[in-house]
């Protein structure tokens, strides 16, 4: 005879069991019949609540968590399911299909209640109001360095130089034996950079351009040759990659005055302001004789503060008058031929001209100090 219990709690079960056994009747008769006997009463009982529950839906929200508590693969049908093996093989087919049809049952229902809600949701405004204005896409800007560069092309475009590009792997010939540093030169030691193999490089600068150009024209010339190049250097002023703008000048008598007009030229309209120039002695193996070029401090004017360290002095850049022993190499007769060369730093101008601080800024990537610009 099946005993009710009232759900499909072990407890109560074996409960059950033991006491029937003492009564006499066969334990396993008892097992199967009462798991069947609860079965289906319990798929009954969870379909009458499902189906209460999915009657009080309100919300398009409330949707989701009823399908995932009835309908979803852990949810209550999914669970009672599960335990179909251990009903009697004979009641399984009856249950089983007892089971579908409920499910199928409280699946349509669903279906209807969520049609239901969501044009009620619709009506109600939550469907997206297409008198708004647009998302404007964010339309990046040119980054200061590239901006810089831009500039400083155009301003000795205006003065009859044309743009030449070489490659950042550079090898070892140009970026030092044609340029007059051969190997255990201590001049070297300034460059210290990533090789890519004996003979190969990242470039140390853009001056490689000087030896290039010159291997395949013939004077006159008057060349730039922007582009990044690599340093083993990192803090506030140095970054291991950086940019410069190479720039050179070959013809017949050309003189220092010619390099101190076009740099004049060149800071005034970058700076938009006429600068003092400072030239100082330096050394670099490829010109001679060799400067350091100073600008009057764009933040002070020359009094003397913070950024020019009390000096009135900014560095800008490194120049000098090509040496002949460069000439010589390249195959140009150094007798007839004479020509100034300069390579400045634009990440170091672009922070005189905007007031930055860090040249790291550039790199980090941070929209709120590139969306300044
Ligand atoms: N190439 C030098 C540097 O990177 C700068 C320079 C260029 C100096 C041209 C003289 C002439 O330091």
């Amino acid at each position: 005879m099946p005993v009710m219990v009232p759900s499909i709690d072990r407890h109560v079960f074996f409960w059950g069991g033991f006491s029937l056994l003492e009564d006499g009747f066969p334990l396993v008769f008892f097992f199967l019949s009462a798991f069947y006997y609860i079965m289906e009463q319990e798929l009954q009982r969870l379909a009458a609540e499902s189906s209460k529950a999915l009657e009080s839906l309100e919300t398009v929200e409330q949707l989701e968590e009823f399908r995932i508590r009835y309908l979803g693969r852990k949810g209550q049908f999914s669970t009672i399911m599960r335990q179909l093996g251990s009903v009697a093989k004979e009641d399984r087919p009856r249950i089983g299909q007892l089971a579908n049809s409920l499910k199928k049952d409280l699946e349509e229902a669903f279906e209807i209640k969520q049609a239901a809600l969501r044009a009620v949701s619709a009506k109600n405004g939550d469907r997206p109001d297409l008198t708004l204005p647009g998302r404007r896409p964010q339309n990046g800007t040119l980054h200061p360095v590239t901006r810089v560069m831009n500039e400083a092309c155009a301003i000795f475009e205006s003065l009859g130089f044309s743009v030449a590009e070489g490659p950042d792997v550079e090898t070892d010939y140009y970026n030092f034996e044609a340029l007059n540093i051969p190997a255990h030169h201590p001049a070297r030691d300034m460059h210290d950079t990533f090789y890519v193999s004996d003979s190969t490089l990242l470039r140390t600068h853009t001056s490689p351009m000087q030896a290039r150009i010159m291997t395949s024209q013939q004077p006159p010339l008057r060349v730039i040759a922007p582009g990044k190049v690599y340093r083993c250097d990192s803090d506030i002023t140095h970054t291991p990659m950086f940019h410069q703008l190479e720039g050179f000048l070959v013809d017949r008598a050309v003189s220092f005055a010619d390099l101190k007009g076009v740099l004049s030229v060149f800071t005034e309209k970058m700076f938009g302001r006429k600068l003092a120039l400072r030239f100082r002695p330096s050394y670099f193996p490829f010109t001679e004789p060799s400067a350091e070029v100073d600008i009057a401090c764009v933040m002070c004017d020359g009094g003397g503060c913070r950024v020019c360290k009390k000096t009135g002095w900014l560095e800008i850049l490194g120049a000098g008058m090509i040496d002949p022993e460069v000439f010589t190499m390249v195959g140009y007769d150094a007798e007839v031929y004479s020509g100034f060369a300069f390579g400045l730093g634009i990440e170091r101008i672009a922070m005189l001209k905007y007031g930055i601080s860090d040249i790291r800024m550039f790199y980090e990537n941070d929209l709120r100090f590139l969306e300044q610009f």
